[in-house]
């Protein structure tokens, strides 16, 4: 992706040009990252970005954790590859099973959304704050992936307590970011099923 560092490191919220159609169709699941820190003014852009989304009664239910420490991700990579059943790990792509593999491909930053248990809809709201995210972070010029096979190790007592998160919060979306190493390809979709169209 060709949008200049002058913009990932700006701060200028407002800074990115791209238009909502265009991050939408280039937004990809990133999977390999060049090594240089995503800035803390980005970030909390990127948070704006994503408490912008709808939410169901106004209940706003999201509250985020931003994980930069290396060690504390590859601990955390760690602990996903050992919560993984075995009905998925026979799905997994080969890359996945390698004894080395780090579920959030290396990547320096990790943006996980929680919500409080309990609150309706919450879910929901944070998925679109997720999507909200993932395409600002595509319009600044960053490349993002959510990793679902986190999820199980970050909703365990254990790194609730380690990340200093209440044990009331469930762990709905982490998702990674950084800068893209090379090109993603993208990745095609079927065309929309329409079943009913009444006019
Ligand atoms: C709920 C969810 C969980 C996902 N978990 C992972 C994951 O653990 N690891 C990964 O590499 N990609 C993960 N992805 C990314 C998908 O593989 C990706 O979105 C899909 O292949 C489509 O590719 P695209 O995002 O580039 O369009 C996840 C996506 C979603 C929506």
């Amino acid at each position: 992706m060709d949008m200049p560092e002058a913009v990932i490191q700006s701060g200028n919220e407002r800074a990115p040009t791209m238009s909502v159609m265009d991050a939408i169709y280039k937004r990809r699941s990133v999977r390999s990252y060049q090594p240089q820190t995503v800035q803390r003014d980005v970030i909390t852009a990127l948070l704006s970005a994503a408490v912008q989304a709808p939410t169901a009664l106004h209940g706003e239910p999201w509250a985020f954790a931003v994980i930069q420490d290396h060690g504390l991700l590859r601990e955390i990579s760690d602990s996903a590859k050992q919560s993984i059943s075995p009905e998925m790990h026979q799905r997994l792509p080969d890359r996945i099973k390698a004894p080395d593999f780090n579920v959030f491909y290396n990547a320096g930053t990790l943006i996980i959304i929680y919500a409080r248990q309990g609150e309706p809809f919450a879910m929901a709201d944070c998925w679109l704050a997720a999507e909200n995210l993932m395409l600002a972070a595509c319009a600044m010029g960053l490349g993002s992936c959510v990793i679902g096979l986190a999820l199980e190790a970050l909703n365990t007592p254990q790194w609730k307590q380690k990340l200093g998160v209440a044990g009331d919060m469930t762990a709905h979306v982490p998702i990674i970011l950084g800068v893209p190493e090379g090109e993603t390809p993208s990745v095609l979709r079927k065309e929309p099923e329409l079943m009913v169209w009444k006019q």
